[in-house]
């Protein structure tokens, strides 16, 4: 749930005059004062959310603001004793209760299951996937101290919703604690095709965990489909409409892409902030140069050393781009204690000294990487001034950069989104030019039709993928979840009676 600069993000405030429990039209709309809501993920999101901060974590505080909720998670300090009672701070209506881990439990639960075994499994990445029982005793230990601290602050109205793969056993902890809330999870990452899962020793114990949650959310229905597939044929679940029944126990498994606050976005672009980050990169570095730029966490799912050789093949195929072409890559560090992460960082610098080494001139350097987060009204800037976004991860829940830099351009002048197939965002953003992150000739070629697209065309592509993202945007994608687990609720309240 962090957005690419690294922070607890992805999308933002909710627009004004909408409020964050408001549907869009035609949609029924939940009554906020029935339901308080509780949100479980590891990292809580900032109260005072506004610059940093970012999207998804914003509109998250937005929303537990209008139900006087509850963010629980982790603090992210480590401390010598992990304490039995969370720390509980109150902001505007809203509260965050946080616990610390001690770095026994981070090394088992994070750095250890959640981010050394199910981040490269679900992204397929089998040949990277540590299966270790020490880091799985960890993942369980760390998901039941999380019931047991958080489970006292919950109310027998609340709705509980649990975010990604770090706390997919936590409702059937509080189950077993008796507590009887509707609760969903939603996964911000892809799930992963039933032969992949397969090799996840615990496959079976983790899924079933899954169906102590009413609603299981995916970003797109192709995540959906596999995860049918998995249930269906390896444990003889059985679906009717979107209901899925296994193990004894029913859900709600549905899609659920993930959109921004565009509005809001669109505001950012505009701010002042953002108008000085553009104009730098206009009148400095890049003056008269046309800008590629990325963002991404630092992560090996991103495909960035892919990505630099596709740009090396550009420049080497076209030497008219010489002098004339910058791409600047932004890639916050992440995850330094899992050696992957290390890798793939060394991997990267290499990769630009040799480009920068190879095309270099004295007035101008091909490739700009940086190491560092920005501010989201400096990135809205940053994607207002770059004429193409280079987005090609191997393997991608649904990536909000892409909406974010479709949201942020001028539409009388907009830049062009270069967009991999394997993000979830390529099902809505058809209308993005669309490549193959593996073939660094069609990565290329992409970079080259980006550059010439004449204007006409820039705009009718930029004003359909507008259209999309406010189709489906961040109000309508927590309104949609939090009715179908109010309705699954109910359901399984009338079923016990
Ligand atoms: C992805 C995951 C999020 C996670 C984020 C940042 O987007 O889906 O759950 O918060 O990465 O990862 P980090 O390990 O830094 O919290």
């Amino acid at each position: 749930m962090t957005n690419a600069s690294g922070t607890h993000s992805d999308a933002h405030s909710a627009p004004a005059g909408r409020g964050p429990w408001s549907a869009p039209p035609g949609t029924a709309r939940i009554n906020p004062a029935g339901r308080r809501l509780v949100v479980i993920s590891n990292r809580v999101g900032s109260m005072r959310g506004a610059v940093r901060a970012g999207g998804l974590a914003v509109a998250m505080v937005d929303m537990l603001k209008a139900s006087g909720g509850i963010w629980c998670g982790w603090s992210g300090k480590l401390a010598p004793v992990s304490p039995e009672r969370p720390e509980v701070t109150q902001a505007d209506g809203m509260t965050a209760a946080t616990i610390e881990l001690t770095q026994a439990e981070h090394d088992a639960y994070y750095n250890g299951f959640a981010n050394s075994c199910l981040w490269p499994l679900f992204h397929n990445r089998i040949d990277l996937t540590a299966f270790d029982r020490s880091y799985y005793d960890g993942y369980l230990k760390v998901n039941a101290k999380f019931a047991r601290v958080f489970a006292p602050l919950f109310k027998a109205q609340d709705l509980i919703w649990v975010h990604d793969y770090h706390l997919i056993p936590f409702a059937q902890e509080l189950r077993a604690m008796g507590c009887r809330q509707p609760m969903g999870f939603f996964l911000h990452i892809p799930f992963p095709p039933r032969d992949v899962l397969l090799t996840l020793p615990n496959a079976g114990r983790l899924l079933q965990a899954l169906f102590a949650y009413d609603v299981i959310g995916f970003q797109t229905d192709r995540d959906v489909e596999r995860f049918v597939d998995y249930v269906v044929n390896e444990q003889d679940g059985r679906v009717s409409g979107d209901v899925v029944t296994v193990f004894e126990r029913s859900a709600v498994v549905r899609s659920f892409p993930i959109g921004i606050d565009v509005d809001n976005f669109v505001q950012l672009a505009g701010s002042a902030e953002a108008k000085r980050q553009a104009e730098r990169l206009a009148t400095r570095r890049f003056a008269g140069r046309q800008l590629i730029v990325g963002v991404d966490r630092l992560d090996y799912t991103k495909g960035l050393p892919l990505r630099f050789l596709a740009y090396e093949l550009l420049l080497e195929t076209y030497p008219e781009t010489h002098g004339r072409l910058v791409y600047l890559q932004i890639a916050p560090p992440t995850r330094g204690a899992v050696p992957e992460y290390a890798q793939i960082r060394a991997e990267l610098e290499g990769l630009e000294g040799h480009i920068n080494g190879r095309f270099a001139e004295v007035d101008w350097t091909p490739l700009a990487y940086i190491n560092r987060a920005y501010s989201r009204r400096a990135l809205a800037g940053i994607y207002r001034a770059a004429d193409i976004s280079l987005v090609t991860p191997l393997r991608d829940g649904m990536n909000l950069v892409a909406k974010e830099y479709v949201a942020a351009q001028d539409p009388a002048d907009p830049g062009v989104l270069v967009l991999s197939r394997f993000a979830g965002a390529a099902v809505q953003m058809r209308a993005a030019l669309i490549v193959n992150p593996y073939d660094k000739v069609a990565v290329a070629e992409a970079l080259q039709t980006a550059r010439h697209m004449p204007l006409e065309q820039r705009r009718n592509r930029h004003a359909e993928l507008m259209r999309g993202l406010r189709d489906y945007d961040i109000d309508r994608w927590r309104t949609d979840f939090l009715e179908a687990l109010a309705a699954a609720g109910a359901r399984h309240v009338a079923a016990e009676a």
